[in-house]
């Protein structure tokens, strides 16, 4: 996997000998975006087992469930995660006579499917929502959903790079404190690709909107529960209230994956909490007084009622959430 701390200054490749390197690069944001999360832990699943030396399915049963239980233990918030180690563990129950050799292949072919699926549902996302791209106007995004962010493409992005294709876009990246995925990430993989990208500090997000050079805001997202309620990068909310307040259209871009239609509201999502070092520090330079109290979630709920669309691989879903997301997953 590309060492996503180290960009844009590096392009370095990070390989992960065991479940455990996988599950350290998905803590420490090695790799990070929901998608991108639940296909590595699909591979760190089928790693831990390709790597195991246990001689039977009974003697491997404990270990695989460590493995699952460790990685699950990563990160809270993204759905994706919990999505992609569940089916692992459905393949593994629906082996139950099976050789130790036919378990490896099958988990290394199953963790293989979930990339290639990934980039596929990718690009049908960006294909629906580049129909909504109005035909004038700048993009707004946060963090990064782009390739990096998912098995390649993009969630977010992908509806961007589908746009490209048509029609001549430029891009806003919000630098997206703490972390600066905006900044890193987005900014570079839209630079990469040759498509305009102007970066914006999180703070200047109203400013820009109120000017009317925005036509369309989209970002990715972690957790969407039942109602629509959308668990993203922290500054989500406050970018989609502006959007609103703007008259700005505000879409969402997930796969189905990161739909949770067991919570009610977003309400009921959980949200990592992370270091305070994160706000304190920047590129390892202290920029806060030492000892002060930091609070630091790293993700934040933006009520459905901001949302003017979900757009996911079958299709788009409009408000009232709780009907059309049902019919997405279900029809
Ligand atoms: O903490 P991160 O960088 O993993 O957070 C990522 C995001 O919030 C993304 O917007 C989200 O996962 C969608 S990625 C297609």
């Amino acid at each position: 996997m590309i060492d996503q701390r180290a960009l844009p200054g590096t392009v370095n490749y990070l390989t992960c000998e065991t479940w455990r390197d996988v599950a350290e690069a998905i803590r420490n944001l090695t790799i990070r975006g929901a998608p991108a999360i639940g296909v590595a832990a699909a591979m760190g699943v089928a790693i831990g087992v390709a790597r195991s030396q246990k001689k039977t399915r009974a003697e491997l049963a404990p270990e695989f469930d460590e493995i699952c239980r460790e990685l699950a233990a990563t990160r809270p918030t993204a759905v994706n995660l919990f999505w992609a180690i569940d089916r692992m563990k459905r393949l593994f129950s629906s082996m139950p006579d099976a050789t130790i050799t036919e378990i490896r292949e099958a988990m290394i072919a199953e963790a293989k499917r979930v990339l290639d699926e990934d980039i596929a549902i990718c690009r049908r996302i960006g294909q629906h929502g580049a129909a909504l791209v109005p035909a004038s106007g700048s993009l707004m995004t946060h963090c990064n959903a782009g390739a990096l962010a998912t098995g390649g493409y993009g969630t977010a992005l992908g509806v961007i790079r589908a746009a490209a294709e048509q029609r001549a876009v430029h891009v806003f990246s919000c630098e997206t404190r703490p972390v600066l995925q905006g900044a890193r990430l987005t900014a570079w993989e839209l630079h990469e690709d040759g498509i305009p990208v102007t970066l914006i500090t999180d703070n200047m997000a109203g400013s820009v909107l109120r000017k009317g050079e925005v036509g369309m805001i989209v970002v990715g997202a972690d957790r969407i529960a039942a109602n629509g309620d959308v668990a993203n990068k922290i500054g989500t909310y406050s970018l989609a209230v502006l959007a609103k307040e703007n008259g700005v259209p505000f879409y969402v871009a997930a796969p189905i994956s990161t739909l949770d239609l067991t919570l009610r509201s977003g309400d009921d999502i959980p949200i990592e909490q992370r270091a305070g070092s994160e706000i304190t520090h920047m590129g390892g330079v202290r920029i806060a007084p030492e000892g002060v109290a930091v609070f630091n979630p790293a993700f934040d709920v933006t009520p459905n009622r901001y949302v003017a669309g979900i757009i996911t691989e079958r299709g788009v879903a409009r408000a009232p959430y709780e009907e059309s997301l049902k019919r997405l997953t279900t029809g």
